[in-house]
């Protein structure tokens, strides 16, 4: 695998002894991670990668989803969300309502 051009972060809630216990994790980031890996394979893009994090801090608003470069932080990102957010990522774009400004 090349480097990536995009990096998605998700949110997994995981705090220092590792297990997910955040606002994120029971909003289901988990299962949105496992979605945007497949969304990202079936739509064939394959210059970006996704990985999970750890408490992102803004945790009112999970789950929190970042896009680097661009650096776009959304909030409360379901798979509507996602599937809307990886469309404008295709075009270069961000979907301004949901994100955290
Ligand atoms: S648990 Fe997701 S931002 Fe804190």
């Amino acid at each position: 695998m090349n480097k990536p051009a995009k990096h998605i972060l998700v949110c997994g809630s995981m705090r220092i002894k590792g297990e997910p216990m955040g606002t994120c994790c029971r909003k289901g980031s988990l299962d949105l991670l496992q979605y945007l890996e497949m969304e990202i394979a079936d739509r064939g893009l394959s210059d970006v990668t996704v990985s999970g994090t750890g408490c992102l801090k803004l945790c009112d608003k999970g789950p929190v989803m970042v896009v680097y470069p661009e650096g776009h932080w959304y909030s409360e990102v379901n798979e509507e969300a996602a599937d809307e957010i990886l469309e404008a990522l295709s075009e270069g774009k961000a979907v301004e309502k949901y994100l955290i400004k």
